[in-house]
């Protein structure tokens, strides 16, 4: 087969290899992509290294499965869509639809390998149980941030930097130490821990009756970190090889029977995420690996592992799965077991609890409150702050929808037709304002895209222009990829991937109904990139501080209002819905527009001009508020760019 062939028919992985210390070493990410790839004998994939630094990728062959058909390629000759993604990314068949990051590749892989072969319930099993395992954004699920970046990072730091102490335990190590060391909870989990309860009765008996040690006749081949944790380990195992529950013919006395549930023994984690081996621990194993093989060569460092019996228990634990070693040999991963055999360190409590509290609380601080927003809008009103609506520029502006193609029409699918008039007046808006931005050869991104309702509509309305949706969700994307072949658009891309990995340039964000802090996600987005943008946001009552965002956001109400006078604010904003009383309604408006004002002043900051509009008409939807900012000073600038650039982008 000719490689175009090959290109034409194969999805395309594209990994990065780059060393920034002497020995090359993989970045973990591709090292765990690859781990995986040896785990499923996934062969779906022509897989690229991307180097980003010249140098002899031939160096990294040990690490690559055999099996695989790799090639290299330089940066610069990525297809336009993958340059402006963090890798691990995947582009599909078509060419058209790129996945990127970490969780979303790999969760990708899982899916390709099961679709090509549905008897792999190993591999299936891997997404855990409803399939959710690493599916919420990083951004959002404080799990996905620890194992996709967290530990990751944290591994890879010590590893580009030889020198550096290990004494110091990485917090991200540390905290997985301390959720391995939590009970686990599973679905359906009485039968096993009633078992585990008879065990230990059994095991009690035992040793009052015969008093002679344990003699433990179930040998563990490794038993050097490892305490006695047969029945999870036995449960975990079970389910891999023939999915159920240990078998072990066991009749339970009615004495078992009769416990109940909250009485019943706790289990242990045997996984990382509980009982069952899944990507968490495909996604850990390289990381984990990499951090022992580093702490076990200093002599010193011994210390700091007694600090992480759960974690070496999981270490020796993964290698007993079937297929694991065969996979980690492939790709040049040497398992051992760690040998601690000099005096313990100070034992896993007396490092940073504080810490670790802190990381735990950081989401979860939902403030409750009291009373109404009159006291934080008349204290707004006192120093001078009051939402402001500019005038709409082009109120009566409408697409010509009834020329327009059928699958470009909201009405598809299964909208409520007044839904679908709605939805066509809230297009009319944000596309209105796009049009009057948008220079030919400018790069459009739709932002939390959906089925494509903006996007779709974006690029068949601007042909001159590139428009990119970004969706975190599959089977959205998936949908809209569909829309957008029916209707033969050719100047259209999809990205699966949370937003943080889309790093190419463009000129215009736009985000129809950005939920909470997606909203302020997108806007951060745009102003790092000097974009324009056009954002109707929603739900203003999930925002809340989060992991890159603190509210309120600009320096002037963060000079008058406090965090939880803030929240007030956001509360009373999503009181905007048509079954409520007008003076509530009208109160709502109010508290969206000083949220969004609050929203537009921290653009503003970074020298962006913006306007809080109405939609219109403003019945469009009860969050009818379209924030649309323009970098500064862009205007000359971007022509002499555009003019620079033109005939590279075809
Ligand atoms: C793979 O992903 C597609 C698209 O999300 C989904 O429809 C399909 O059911 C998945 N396949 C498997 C085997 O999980
Ligand atoms: C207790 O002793 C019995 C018989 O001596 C043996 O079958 C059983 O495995 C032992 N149980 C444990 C938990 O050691």
């Amino acid at each position: 087969m000719k490689p175009s062939d090959i290109e034409q028919k194969h999805p395309r992985l594209y990994l990065e290899v780059c060393s920034h210390s002497e020995d090359p070493c993989l970045p973990l990410h591709t090292s765990i992509a690859l781990f995986l790839l040896s785990y499923c004998e996934c062969k779906s994939f022509k897989v690229f290294l991307v180097c980003t630094k010249p140098g002899s990728p031939q160096t990294f062959k040990s690490q690559l499965p055999e099996s695989l058909e790799v090639c290299d390629i330089e940066l610069e000759a990525l297809p336009p869509l993958v340059r402006g993604c963090r890798l691990p990314a995947v582009l599909d068949e078509t060419g058209t639809l790129c996945r990127a990051g970490l969780a979303v590749v790999l969760r990708h892989i899982i899916n390709t390998t099961t679709e090509a072969d549905p008897g792999r319930n190993d591999v299936s099993a891997l997404l855990g149980f409803k399939k959710t395992c690493l599916k919420a954004c990083a951004e959002v699920s404080r799990w996905t941030r620890l194992c996709e970046i967290g530990i990751p990072s944290a591994v890879e730091e010590l590893l580009n930097n030889p020198t550096v102490q290990y004494l110091q335990l990485p917090l991200a190590i540390l905290t997985l130490e301390q959720r391995l060391a939590e009970p686990v909870k599973v679905h359906n989990d009485d039968k096993i821990r009633r078992q585990k309860l008879k065990q230990q009765k059994q095991k009690e008996s035992n040793e009052s009756s015969e008093g002679q040690g344990k003699a433990d006749a179930e040998s563990q081949p490794r038993q050097s970190v490892q305490a006695c944790d047969g029945l999870e380990l036995r449960a975990a195992l079970a389910k891999l090889s023939v999915d159920s529950v240990p078998s072990a013919a066991t009749r339970e006395t009615s004495e078992i029977r009769k416990v109940k549930t909250t009485d019943l023994p706790p289990l242990e984690h045997v996984f990382a995420e509980g009982l069952y081996f899944t990507l968490t621990d495909v996604v850990l194993l390289p990381c984990i690996h990499q951090y022992l093989v580093r702490g076990s060569i200093q002599a010193h460092a011994v210390g700091v592992l007694y600090r992480l019996p759960h974690l070496l228990r999981w270490y020796s634990r993964v290698q007993e799965v079937p297929g694991v070693l065969r996979a980690a040999k492939a790709c040049g991963i040497t398992f051992f077991i760690p040998s601690l055999s000099s005096p313990p360190g100070p034992a896993i409590e007396d490092i940073p609890a504080s810490q670790l509290e802190h990381e735990h609380q950081e989401m979860t601080t939902q403030l409750p409150f009291v009373g109404g927003p009159r006291p934080t809008m008349t204290k707004l009103q006192e120093n001078g702050i009051e939402a402001v609506f500019a005038p709409h520029p082009c109120p009566a502006w409408t697409l010509p929808w009834d020329h327009l193609p059928e699958a470009i029409n909201p009405t598809e699918g299964k909208m409520s037709n007044i839904r679908a008039v709605r939805k066509r007046q809230q297009l009319n808006n944000l596309v209105a304002m796009v049009t009057e931005l948008a220079r030919p050869g400018n790069t459009v991104v739709d932002f939390c895209s959906g089925t494509g309702h903006v996007g779709i509509v974006l690029a068949h309305a601007l042909p001159d222009c590139q428009v990119i949706l970004i969706e975190n969700k599959e089977e959205s994307l998936v949908r809209a990829q569909g829309r957008s072949a029916e209707l033969g658009l050719e100047n259209i891309g999809f990205i699966q991937a949370n937003l943080d990995y889309f790093t190419g340039q463009f000129h215009i964000g736009v985000a129809l109904h950005a939920c909470g802090i997606a909203t302020d996600m997108v806007m951060e987005h745009c102003i790092q990139a000097g974009a324009a943008f056009v954002i109707s946001p929603c739900c203003y009552g999930f925002i809340q501080n989060a992991n890159k965002f603190s509210f309120p956001r600009s320096p002037r109400f963060q000079d008058t209002l406090t965090y939880k006078e803030h929240m007030i604010l956001c509360r009373f904003a999503d009181q905007t819905a048509v079954q409520l009383p007008p003076e509530r309604r009208l109160i709502g408006k109010q508290c969206m527009g000083l949220v969004d004002l609050d929203r537009s002043w921290a653009a503003e900051a970074h020298g962006y001009s913006v306007q809080v509009m109405t939609m219109e008409p403003e019945s469009c939807s009860p969050k009818n508020n379209m924030l649309m900012g323009r970098p500064a000073q862009k205007s000359e600038l971007e022509v002499g760019v555009r003019q620079v650039e033109a005939p590279g982008h075809n």
